[in-house]
C-alpha cells in the first residue's frame, strides 16, 4: 500500500511536531484539535519552525509553502476518514484514546493503519478497542520531534508482520531512524530513561548532590544534551510522574516506583518548564535558577 495521505489527531507539542515532519516528509497531512484556537495555535508553532529553518537556509522559502500547503488543520474527526495512517497524540488517558480509536475504526476504510504515540499506555490494549489490532501499532516520538532522530515502532502480539514492516519503512520516510520494539511497558527508551530519572530524584533525596550538581555531572561527564532535572523539566514532572505509575503497575519493580519528592512537586502544581517551576525556576526562561528543594 502506498501511503498518501496522513492524519495526526492532537496538534499540541508532540501531535504538531508529527505534523510537521509528516508534511515535510511529503505526505498530505491532515491534523486535528478539539477547538479551531487549538488548531491555530499548533499550527503557529509549525510555522514558526519552518520559519527557522528558511532563516538558517535549511530551507527555501518556496519549500517552507510547499510543506505548509501539505498541511490542514481540522477539527472534525470525520476530516480524517480518507487516511492511510493515522498518528495519535491526544492525552495520555487510555479511555479518551479508546474512545477515539473506536470512532475512527468506524469511520475509516479497512486498509488504514492505525498508529499511537502514547509513552506507556498498552499499546494492545489501546488497539482492542477497534476492529483492526492487527493494522495496530505504536509510533513512539521524541521531544522536540523536528529534531529527535528516533521513533519507536511498537509491535503488539497482535500486529501483522507486513504492516508492522511497512510502518517501520514509513518512520524512515519521516526522516527518523526508526527501531522496533514489543509493547513492553515504556517501550525501549522509557525503560531506560525512566529509572535513571527517578534515580536522580533519590539522589537529590538522599543528598548525594545539588540540582545543578547532579545535572553537570551527567552533562559534563557523561555528554548528555541536559542533566536529569532539566530533562525532567523538559519532559514535564506530571508526565513523568503518570508514566512510572504505569510501570510501577506493569513490573511492581521499586526503580519504577515516583519518589516522594516528584510526587508533591506535582501536587504543588510544579509541572515543570510549562508551569514555570520545577527542579528550576524558570521566571528568566534564558537563566533558569534551581530550585531549593
Ligand atoms: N522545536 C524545534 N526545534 C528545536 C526546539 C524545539 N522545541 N528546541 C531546539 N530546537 C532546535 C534549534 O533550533 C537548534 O537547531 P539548529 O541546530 O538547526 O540550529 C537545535 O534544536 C539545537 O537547539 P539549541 O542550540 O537551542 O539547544 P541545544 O543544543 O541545547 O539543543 C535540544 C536542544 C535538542 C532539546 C537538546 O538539549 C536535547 O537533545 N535535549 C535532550 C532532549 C531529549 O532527551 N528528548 C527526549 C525526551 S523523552 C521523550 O520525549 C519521551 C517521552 O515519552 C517522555
Amino acid at each position: 500500500m502506498a501511503i498518501q495521505k496522513v492524519g495526526v489527531v492532537g496538534c499540541g507539542l508532540m501531535g504538531s511536531g508529527i505534523a510537521q515532519v509528516s508534511a515535510q516528509a511529503g505526505f498530505q497531512t491532515v491534523v486535528r484539535e478539539v477547538t479551531s484556537e487549538l488548531v491555530d495555535k499548533g499550527l503557529k508553532g509549525i510555522e514558526k519552525n519552518l520559519a527557522r529553518q528558511v532563516e538558517k537556509n535549511a530551507i527555501t522559502e518556496a519549500t517552507k509553502s510547499e510543506i505548509r500547503g501539505r498541511l490542514k488543520g481540522v477539527t472534525a474527526v470525520e476530516e480524517l476518514k480518507d487516511c492511510d495512517v493515522i498518528i495519535e497524540a491526544i492525552i495520555e488517558q487510555l479511555p479518551a484514546k479508546r474512545e477515539l480509536f473506536s470512532a475512527l475504526d468506524a469511520l475509516c476504510p479497512s486498509h488504514t493503519i492505525f498508529a499511537s504515540n502514547t509513552s506507556s499506555l498498552n499499546i494492545t490494549e489501546i488497539a482492542a478497542a477497534t476492529k483492526r489490532p492487527q493494522r495496530f501499532v505504536g509510533l513512539h516520538f521524541f521531544n522536540p520531534v523536528p529534531i529527535m532522530k528516533l521513533v519507536e515502532v511498537v509491535r503488539t502480539i497482535a500486529t501483522d508482520l507486513a504492516v508492522y514492516d511497512e510502518m517501520v519503512q514509513f518512520g524512515a520516510k519521516l526522516g527518523k531512524t526508526p527501531v522496533r520494539a514489543h509493547d513492553g511497558g515504556g517501550f525501549i527508551v522509557n525503560r531506560l530513561l525512566v529509572p535513571y530519572l527517578l534515580d536522580a530524584i533519590r539522589a537529590l533525596e538522599e543528598g548525594v548532590g545539588s540540582v545543578v550538581d547532579i545535572d553537570n555531572s551527567m552533562k559534563l561527564g557523561c555528554g548528555y544534551p541536559m542533566g536529569p532535572f532539566t530533562l525532567l523539566d523538559f519532559v514535564g514532572l506530571d508526565t513523568t510522574l503518570y508514566i512510572s505509575h504505569i510501570m510501577f503497575d506493569e513490573f511492581k519493580e521499586k526503580r519504577f516506583a515516583a519518589p516522594p519528592l516528584l510526587k508533591r512537586m506535582v501536587l504543588a502544581g510544579w509541572y515543570g518548564k510549562k508551569t514555570g517551576r520545577g527542579f528550576y525556576d524558570y521566571a528568566d526562561p534564558a537563566n533558569p535558577k534551581p530550585m531549593s528543594l
